[in-house]
Protein backbone atom coordinates (compact mmCIF):
# COMPACT_ATOMS: atom_id res chain seq x y z
CA UNK A 1 0.00 0.00 0.00
CA UNK A 2 1.41 3.23 -1.04
CA UNK A 3 1.56 6.06 1.72
CA UNK A 4 -1.21 8.26 1.80
CA UNK A 5 -0.91 11.77 2.11
CA UNK A 6 -4.06 13.61 3.25
CA UNK A 7 -7.56 12.67 4.54
CA UNK A 8 -9.26 12.67 1.29
CA UNK A 9 -6.37 9.68 -0.18
CA UNK A 10 -7.94 7.79 3.04
CA UNK A 11 -11.03 8.43 2.06
CA UNK A 12 -10.57 6.73 -1.44
CA UNK A 13 -8.57 4.27 -0.13
CA UNK A 14 -11.49 3.17 2.72
CA UNK A 15 -14.22 3.53 -0.08
CA UNK A 16 -12.60 0.85 -2.43
CA UNK A 17 -11.88 -1.04 0.67
CA UNK A 18 -15.20 -1.09 1.85
CA UNK A 19 -16.21 -1.37 -2.15
CA UNK A 20 -14.38 -5.08 -1.70
CA UNK A 21 -16.10 -5.37 1.10
CA UNK A 22 -19.41 -5.57 0.16
CA UNK A 23 -18.39 -7.21 -3.44
CA UNK A 24 -17.32 -10.30 -0.45
CA UNK A 25 -20.45 -9.92 1.36
CA UNK A 26 -22.46 -10.23 -1.78
CA UNK A 27 -20.65 -13.83 -2.72
CA UNK A 28 -21.12 -14.90 0.66
CA UNK A 29 -24.82 -14.02 1.50
CA UNK A 30 -26.46 -17.10 -1.11
CA UNK A 31 -24.55 -19.43 0.86
CA UNK A 32 -25.42 -18.50 4.13
CA UNK A 33 -29.16 -18.59 2.37
CA UNK A 34 -28.63 -21.69 2.20
CA UNK A 35 -27.11 -22.28 4.90
CA UNK A 36 -29.88 -20.94 7.49
CA UNK A 37 -32.72 -23.20 8.83
CA UNK A 38 -35.07 -20.61 9.98
CA UNK A 39 -37.32 -19.32 6.74
CA UNK A 40 -37.13 -15.74 8.67
CA UNK A 41 -33.16 -16.01 8.96
CA UNK A 42 -33.59 -16.44 5.12
CA UNK A 43 -35.55 -13.72 4.83
CA UNK A 44 -33.32 -11.55 6.07
CA UNK A 45 -30.41 -12.77 4.86
CA UNK A 46 -32.00 -12.07 1.52
CA UNK A 47 -32.96 -8.79 2.24
CA UNK A 48 -29.82 -8.10 2.67
CA UNK A 49 -28.62 -9.53 -0.34
CA UNK A 50 -30.86 -6.87 -2.03
CA UNK A 51 -29.21 -4.49 0.69
CA UNK A 52 -25.75 -4.87 -0.10
CA UNK A 53 -26.53 -4.86 -4.31
CA UNK A 54 -27.76 -0.81 -3.29
CA UNK A 55 -24.67 -0.22 -1.62
CA UNK A 56 -22.34 -1.04 -4.12
CA UNK A 57 -24.67 1.09 -5.95
CA UNK A 58 -23.78 4.27 -4.17
CA UNK A 59 -20.31 3.76 -3.31
CA UNK A 60 -19.77 3.64 -7.39
CA UNK A 61 -22.29 6.62 -6.90
CA UNK A 62 -19.06 8.26 -3.69
CA UNK A 63 -16.77 7.54 -6.55
CA UNK A 64 -18.44 9.09 -9.43
CA UNK A 65 -18.96 12.18 -7.45
CA UNK A 66 -14.97 11.93 -5.74
CA UNK A 67 -14.08 11.77 -9.45
CA UNK A 68 -12.32 8.36 -8.95
CA UNK A 69 -12.64 5.17 -10.62
CA UNK A 70 -14.62 2.61 -8.87
CA UNK A 71 -11.90 -0.02 -7.80
CA UNK A 72 -11.81 -2.89 -4.89
CA UNK A 73 -8.73 -2.96 -2.80
CA UNK A 74 -8.67 -6.57 -1.14
CA UNK A 75 -10.12 -5.74 2.34
CA UNK A 76 -8.21 -7.88 4.32
CA UNK A 77 -10.70 -7.79 7.33
CA UNK A 78 -13.69 -8.82 5.82
CA UNK A 79 -11.90 -11.91 3.99
CA UNK A 80 -10.95 -12.93 8.19
CA UNK A 81 -14.66 -12.80 9.29
CA UNK A 82 -16.19 -14.05 5.60
CA UNK A 83 -13.48 -17.03 6.09
CA UNK A 84 -14.56 -17.57 9.70
CA UNK A 85 -18.37 -17.62 8.44
CA UNK A 86 -17.61 -19.91 5.93
CA UNK A 87 -15.85 -22.55 8.24
CA UNK A 88 -18.91 -22.60 11.00
CA UNK A 89 -20.57 -23.74 7.68
CA UNK A 90 -19.18 -26.47 6.99
CA UNK A 91 -18.33 -27.54 10.57
CA UNK A 92 -21.16 -30.45 11.85
CA UNK A 93 -23.57 -27.48 13.50
CA UNK A 94 -27.40 -28.67 13.18
CA UNK A 95 -30.20 -26.32 12.40
CA UNK A 96 -30.71 -23.88 15.24
CA UNK A 97 -27.22 -23.88 16.99
CA UNK A 98 -26.18 -23.24 12.94
CA UNK A 99 -28.37 -20.56 12.61
CA UNK A 100 -27.34 -19.06 15.70
CA UNK A 101 -23.68 -19.08 14.99
CA UNK A 102 -24.34 -17.79 11.38
CA UNK A 103 -25.98 -14.12 13.02
CA UNK A 104 -23.13 -13.90 15.12
CA UNK A 105 -21.11 -14.37 11.80
CA UNK A 106 -23.02 -11.85 9.94
CA UNK A 107 -23.38 -9.70 13.12
CA UNK A 108 -19.32 -9.32 13.42
CA UNK A 109 -19.46 -7.90 9.59
CA UNK A 110 -22.29 -5.96 10.31
CA UNK A 111 -20.26 -4.27 13.23
CA UNK A 112 -17.23 -3.82 10.49
CA UNK A 113 -18.99 -1.99 8.00
CA UNK A 114 -20.60 -0.17 10.47
CA UNK A 115 -17.09 1.40 11.97
CA UNK A 116 -15.72 1.37 8.39
CA UNK A 117 -18.61 3.53 6.97
CA UNK A 118 -19.12 5.46 10.06
CA UNK A 119 -15.08 6.82 10.03
CA UNK A 120 -15.72 7.38 5.98
CA UNK A 121 -18.68 9.34 6.66
CA UNK A 122 -16.85 11.60 8.92
CA UNK A 123 -13.95 12.14 6.65
CA UNK A 124 -16.41 12.96 3.79
CA UNK A 125 -17.84 15.70 6.22
CA UNK A 126 -14.79 16.69 7.32
CA UNK A 127 -13.72 17.18 4.00
CA UNK A 128 -16.93 19.42 3.14
CA UNK A 129 -18.24 16.68 0.93
CA UNK A 130 -21.71 16.25 2.42
CA UNK A 131 -23.56 14.06 -0.79
CA UNK A 132 -20.71 11.93 -0.63
CA UNK A 133 -21.03 11.99 3.05
CA UNK A 134 -25.04 11.55 3.15
CA UNK A 135 -24.39 8.74 0.75
CA UNK A 136 -22.43 6.83 3.42
CA UNK A 137 -24.64 7.96 5.82
CA UNK A 138 -27.67 6.15 4.23
CA UNK A 139 -25.71 2.95 3.99
CA UNK A 140 -24.44 3.06 7.55
CA UNK A 141 -28.21 3.44 8.97
CA UNK A 142 -28.99 0.69 6.69
CA UNK A 143 -26.17 -1.71 8.17
CA UNK A 144 -27.28 -0.87 12.24
CA UNK A 145 -31.64 -1.41 11.47
CA UNK A 146 -29.74 -5.09 9.87
CA UNK A 147 -27.74 -5.43 12.70
CA UNK A 148 -30.55 -4.69 15.51
CA UNK A 149 -33.07 -6.62 13.10
CA UNK A 150 -30.28 -10.16 13.65
CA UNK A 151 -30.42 -9.41 17.16
CA UNK A 152 -33.98 -9.96 17.11
CA UNK A 153 -34.09 -12.93 14.94
CA UNK A 154 -31.23 -14.11 17.76
CA UNK A 155 -33.58 -13.49 20.55
CA UNK A 156 -36.03 -15.55 19.09
CA UNK A 157 -34.37 -18.49 17.76
CA UNK A 158 -32.54 -18.53 20.72
CA UNK A 159 -34.81 -18.73 22.93
CA UNK A 160 -36.34 -21.60 20.99
CA UNK A 161 -33.22 -23.67 21.04
CA UNK A 162 -33.44 -23.79 24.62
CA UNK A 163 -36.58 -24.99 24.89
FE1 LIG B 1 -23.42 -3.19 3.24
Amino acid sequence: MKPMKDLNELLVHDLQDLYDAEHQISEALPKMVEAASSEELKTAFQEHLAQTEEHIKRLKEAFRLLNKRAQRVSCKGMQGLIEEGSELMQEQSTGEVLDAALIAAAQKVEHYEMAAYGSARTYAYLLDMKDVAQLLQQTLDEEETTDKSLTQIAGRLNAEAIR
